[in-house]
């Protein structure tokens, strides 16, 4: 189990959406809570209202593209709350145009702040949840991530969010030793201003903020119709449920697990029934004889 009470978290893109659910429930289950956003005027709302509902919260400054930025966001966080040892890696930004459209500014935008971002904050943190013993990271990465070909016209954020599961699920390997867990949240219809407020989150190197709502295509939206959408605070106890439980992975809508099976199962079969036609009909491929290295050493 994972305590929530009596924890320091930080929450990433805590400003605003999913984060300001996260930060808030965390803080109503007894953490205290340093709120990082890009938009310091968002993070210290959220700090302002769980300050005053008798919670302890600080609003930093952060851009999780700027590597500096989140060095600093770290020092900041424990300076005011201690080590940190529930980290939320949330902060993101969408994109619904197709690739061919898309600036190379918005595609390097896209990946960076959803995969580099997480990337980099859970790198920040990690050092002191190792002295600690422990800790929970948990990244929101979507639907979009573990179902790449669910929603049309998503491939860069599709590819950072999929890029954040294997991230998650390969470093609880590797932090096992350390009593540190990790959790891919992957919400699939979550309530929030990302559609209008967007743009106004993209740092000056990747063309600065922009005004007006993501595009989002007929076939994104038929999609997005068919589901219900759930507010922030009522999937926050979800999430932190999932946290609690050490649990890999945090989803928000049951009904989506049809998807994820006929995905897999289908792509599964597949690709194995052709590689299996393509042994019976080729041989199995020569294996190398001295084993899982390169058979010449380099240079
Ligand atoms: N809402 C959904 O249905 C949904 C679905 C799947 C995944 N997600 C993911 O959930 C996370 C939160 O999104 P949301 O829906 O709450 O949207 P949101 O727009 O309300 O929140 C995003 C927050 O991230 C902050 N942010 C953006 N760029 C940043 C940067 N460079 N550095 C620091 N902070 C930055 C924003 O200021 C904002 O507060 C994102 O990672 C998003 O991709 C959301």
């Amino acid at each position: 189990m994972t305590e929530i009470s009596g924890k320091a978290a930080v929450v990433t893109g805590g400003g605003s959406g999913i984060g300001m659910g996260l930060a808030k429930e965390l803080a109503r289950q007894g953490a205290s809570v340093a709120i990082a956003d890009i938009i310091l005027a968002n993070a210290r709302k959220v700090a302002d209202a769980i300050n005053a509902a008798g919670g302890k919260a600080v609003a930093i400054e952060c851009d999780v593209t700027d590597r500096a930025s989140v060095k600093a966001m770290k020092n900041a966080a424990t300076a005011a709350l201690g080590p940190i040892q529930l980290v939320f890696a949330n902060a993101g930004a969408t994109s619904f145009d197709p690739l061919v459209e898309m600036s190379d500014d918005d595609v390097d935008w896209i990946i960076d702040v959803n995969l580099m971002g997480v990337m980099r904050t859970t790198q920040a943190f990690l050092p002191d949840m190792i002295n600690a013993g422990g800790g929970h990271v948990c990244a929101t990465a979507s639907m979009a991530g573990l179902l790449p070909g669910w929603i049309p016209t998503h491939a860069p954020y599709s590819a950072a969010k999929a890029g954040i599961i294997g991230l998650m699920m390969n470093l609880s390997i590797e932090l096992g030793e350390h009593g540190i867990h990790t959790t891919s949240y992957c919400p699939g219809g979550v309530a929030t201003g990302m559609k209008q407020n967007n743009a106004k989150y993209r740092p000056a190197k990747f063309g600065g903020p922009g005004e007006g709502e993501v595009h989002v295509s007929q076939d994104s939206i038929d999609v997005a119709a068919s589901q219900a959408f759930y507010t922030p605070e009522a999937i926050a106890p979800m999430v932190l449920d999932a946290v609690k439980h050490n649990r890999a992975f945090a989803f928000d809508h049951p009904e989506q697990r049809v998807h994820f099976r006929t995905t897999y199962s289908d792509v599964v079969e597949a690709c194995y029934d052709a590689t299996d036609a393509w042994e019976q009909e080729h041989g199995v491929p020569d294996a190398n004889p001295t084993g899982p290295v390169l058979l010449q050493p380099a240079g």
